[in-house]
């Protein structure tokens, strides 16, 4: 299978954030895995009267694909990310919070993909978003 345009990452995520419920903050974020095996799984914000508990896009879009069964082909150690697409206020990249980082590290996410203006721009995960990580493997 041909891996999809960081473009229609970021246009899924788009798609995504549309859903997101962000009474409190009003930053509405919306994000799309693409996996290792070329399926593309959309995630967005969901926050809470009791504010501590909003949960990331990101870290939505990974608890969604392990309840709606899609980890369950993909090997041992779950499933694996090749890219994750986020994005937040129109044309400004929304880097992944320090938790949603640790989450995507478990697994093995490769790529943080982000609008900058009218372009997107590509991260590698483990260089440039969180180096030096603790994952599974340390155990
Ligand atoms: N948020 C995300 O969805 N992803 C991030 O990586 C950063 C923050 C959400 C959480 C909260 O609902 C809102 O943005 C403001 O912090």
């Amino acid at each position: 299978m041909s891996q999809p345009a960081d473009t229609e990452l970021i246009e899924r995520a788009r798609h995504a954030q549309q859903r997101s419920y962000a009474p409190y903050s009003q930053f509405r974020v919306g994000a799309a895995l693409l996996l290792s095996d070329g399926r593309i799984l959309e995630g967005c914000n969901f926050e809470n009267a009791s504010y501590g508990l909003a949960i990331c896009a990101e870290r939505n879009a990974v608890g969604g694909a392990l309840a709606g069964g899609e980890a369950h082909d993909v090997g041992e150690a779950g499933f694996s990310i090749a890219a994750v697409a986020v994005v937040g206020k129109q044309g400004e990249p929304c880097f992944p919070c320090g938790a949603c980082r640790q989450v995507l590290r478990e697994f093995g996410c490769e790529r943080v993909i982000l609008e900058d203006g009218d372009t997107t721009r590509t991260y590698d995960f483990n260089t440039e978003i969180l180096p030096h990580s603790f994952g599974p493997e340390a155990l």
